[in-house]
């Protein structure tokens, strides 16, 4: 018998909950273990917390609230220099007599619990989560498609009154340096303009874009979703000089604070007369809610399977979604490269630019402004 630990780490996201319930339904049913929560990530490890976790921990009623109920009943922490606390944690973890530890985590996270248990020995699987959608080597990670859901039913909202003022609406929504949240949620919710940090954009790409689409298509409102990490040429299309990409000085990526909806709805009031613009800022709005049925199902095959894996003495192993299926992989073969961006090459962004979206500047203008 083993007694088996699971955490959850980084920002929280719908599906969390899922996901500890499969570890927990599988583990007890087919391998009679003992399955412990850690509260608050590696901070339970170093305060030797556990919570006790057993099946059926039904309401009332009999209804399972885990499956559908967003967050993490176990907390989460995503700050903080956990490795300067490295000693305390390895020795909670040992104190705690643990087997192994699934850990449910971003690729931030995911990498200090792995550098933990490379030290500490432990017997790890990684679970990837968060609505970014950036964990390398995985097509899905848990929570991104209930996001997506998320931003497409508040830019269906925002449509309607944006047609009844005929207004452009800009949209802001998370996603980090990654712009699949904005790129998907875009396309799905029918969005004019979609600006992600992979492709650049100018004011006067947009201005053009939206002056089209009033003047000759008699279109009298817009949507324009905003990475909160899109990226700015700074120098406009025509002037024909050297285009160079940077960043907005004032937007700080990664927090609440984030100002690039701001930003390009006061430019597009400068640039062009004539735009009545509103911004909504979704923020943590798109981390909240009940899962969406395909996240639930991600998350529950990523639980069964990480509990196999652990029966099967393989460590060190991340779950992943390929191919549209459940897969191992090596950890580190996730968490040594880079964050999962958009392709700019992508058939996603081929599709956009055929729907006559504005997505920033193509390929090819790329290579004859820069
Ligand atoms: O990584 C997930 C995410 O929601 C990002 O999209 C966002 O930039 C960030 O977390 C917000 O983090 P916090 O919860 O610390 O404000």
């Amino acid at each position: 018998m083993k007694r088996i630990g699971i955490l959850t780490s980084g920002g929280d996201c719908p599906g969390l909950n899922c996901v500890i319930r499969a570890v927990v339904s599988h583990a007890i049913l087919t391998y009679n273990w003992e399955v412990v929560g850690i509260p608050y990530a590696t901070q339970g490890l170093q305060q030797r917390q556990t919570i006790p976790l057993s099946i059926h921990g039904w309401n009332l009623r009999g209804i399972d609230p885990l499956l559908n109920m967003g967050g993490t009943i176990l907390g989460s922490i995503n700050e903080g220099d956990t490795l300067a606390a490295a000693g305390e944690i390895l020795s909670g973890y040992e104190a705690l007599g643990l087997d192994a530890l699934i850990a449910v985590g971003g690729d931030g996270s995911l990498k200090i619990i792995h550098e933990l248990a490379t030290m500490g020995n432990w017997h790890l699987v990684g679970i990837p989560k968060t609505i970014d959608n950036d964990v390398a080597l995985t097509e899905r990670s848990i929570g991104f498609d209930t996001a997506v859901n998320t931003i497409v039913d508040a830019i269906n909202r925002l449509t309607f009154t944006a047609a009844s003022h005929d207004r452009v609406m800009i949209v802001e929504v998370m996603g980090r340096t990654a712009g699949h949240l904005a790129l998907h949620s875009g396309i799905a919710g029918g969005a004019d303009v979609i600006l992600i940090p992979e492709i650049p954009y100018t004011i006067q790409g947009i201005c053009d874009h939206l002056k089209e689409l009033r003047d000759t298509w008699k279109r009298k409102f817009a949507i324009v979703v905003v990475a909160e990490g899109a990226t700015l040429c700074s120098e406009d299309l025509n002037n024909g000089h050297r285009v160079t990409v940077e960043n907005i000085p004032d937007a700080n990526i990664g927090s609440a604070k984030c100002g690039r909806g701001q930003y390009v709805a006061a430019q597009i009031s400068n640039f062009a007369h004539g735009f009545d613009t509103r911004v909504s800022v979704l923020g943590h709005i798109q981390r909240g809610g009940i899962p969406s049925a395909l996240d639930r199902l991600v998350a529950t095959a990523f639980g069964k399977t990480a509990v196999d894996l652990v029966a099967q003495g393989k460590n060190h192993q991340m779950l992943a979604w390929q191919n549209g299926k459940v897969t191992s992989i090596p950890i580190e073969s996730s968490l040594n490269q880079s964050p999962q961006l958009v392709d700019p090459k992508s058939d996603l962004v081929e599709i956009a630019h055929a729907l006559g979206i504005y997505v920033g500047l193509t390929e090819k203008m790329t290579k004859v402004l820069v």
